[in-house]
């Protein structure tokens, strides 16, 4: 069949690593589409900034709304909320299938776009939104559907698991490691992003979304960050055999769920007080399944793609053979509880 035309929003770390990989794998690409992936445009917001070389020039743009019309699938790889939002809701309304690696969005609005999706018949993916390379989504979104999730806790935030590592090993200040995980490309345009919880806690409600068919948003999330941590802390952890690591926590309760978000005492002899860097690593409990660990790369442009590049196949080889994902839409309505009351 004919090229799938995709379209590429942002191309910072992960655009970039996107765009590269597009290129240089698109025989390999082609083959298990079923259709080649011909890259239409790359919308930025400055055309004329430097970029990787391996970035072709002729297709960037600054006319994303003109871009994500001439698509069939459109890849978010921007962050933030808008223009995110009216770009994604464009595409789909406009019948484009959608891939996002943007947890913010879909942890304040993820449901909007669900519905939208669902209504349009078109697919929207987001495997990249939660734990970087890691599969998590679909094991939780598809290979779970059959089961009863109970709980899901672990380390979603990469840059965060860093610098509290770089503390505990080299008695680093926050702000020093900080500066280190951002020079890797780990961290958020705006890292109190990372450091005050919000981007774990979007994680978390888009993880406890899709386990409890419920909608969680950002704001129904308990959070901490690791500000208050301090150097002295984690050497004090250390003493009584412990590391300071941030949790991301989704229970179900008695009638509805509780998500929470914050920095725990972990036994070193746990498997998470052994989750190094930026890597990341989530335990999802079920009922018939059991306990299930995810581990893995949670950060960083190349991990990142990988889960991006995942999603364009298979939202691609569904356009060739015609059919679709998961619907969201028809969620239930949980009660989500207070982190007081749980
Ligand atoms: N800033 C995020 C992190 C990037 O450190 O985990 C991956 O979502």
């Amino acid at each position: 069949s004919g090229p799938v035309r995709v379209a590429l929003l942002g191309c910072g770390v992960v655009g970039t690593e996107v765009a590269r990989l597009l290129l240089t794998d698109a025989t390999e690409l082609a083959a298990r589409v079923g259709a080649p992936l011909e890259l239409v445009g790359i919308a930025v917001r400055d055309v004329a900034a430097p970029r990787d070389p391996v970035v072709d020039r002729a297709l960037l743009t600054s006319d994303a709304e003109g871009l994500v019309r001439r698509a069939d699938v459109v890849v978010e790889v921007m962050g933030g909320i808008e223009p995110a939002r009216s770009l994604l809701l464009a595409a789909i309304e406009g019948g484009a299938s959608v891939v996002t690696a943007n947890k913010a969005l879909l942890g304040q609005d993820g449901p909007t776009l669900y519905a939208a999706a669902d209504d349009a018949g078109v697919d929207l993916y987001f495997e990249a939104a939660v734990a970087g390379a890691i599969p998590l989504v679909r094991p939780v979104r598809e290979s779970l559907a059959g089961d009863r999730v109970t709980r899901v806790l672990g380390i979603v935030n990469g840059t965060t698991n860093f610098v509290l590592d770089r503390m505990a090993t080299d008695g680093l200040e926050l702000d020093q490691a900080v500066k280190e995980a951002q020079a890797l490309g780990y961290a958020e345009a705006d890292p109190t992003a990372d450091v005050e919880g919000h981007d774990a806690a979007a994680k978390a409600a888009i993880l406890a979304s899709l386990a409890f068919h419920t909608r969680v948003s950002v704001d129904d999330v308990h959070r901490e960050g690791i500000l208050a941590v301090t150097a002295q802390d984690v050497a004090l952890a250390a003493e009584t055999g412990h590391v300071v690591k941030l949790l991301a926590v989704a229970e179900r309760v008695a009638d509805g769920v509780v998500v929470r978000v914050h920095p725990a005492l972990v036994p070193t002899g746990h498997p998470l007080a052994s989750v190094r860097g930026a890597f990341n690593a989530v335990f999802v409990e079920a009922e018939s399944a059991g306990e299930l660990m995810f581990y893995g790369r949670g950060a960083g442009g190349a991990p990142t793609a990988s889960a991006v590049l995942g999603d364009v196949v298979t939202v691609a080889r569904h356009r060739v053979l015609g059919g679709k994902g998961p619907v969201e839409s028809s969620h239930a309505a949980l009660t989500v509880h207070p982190v007081a009351e749980a």
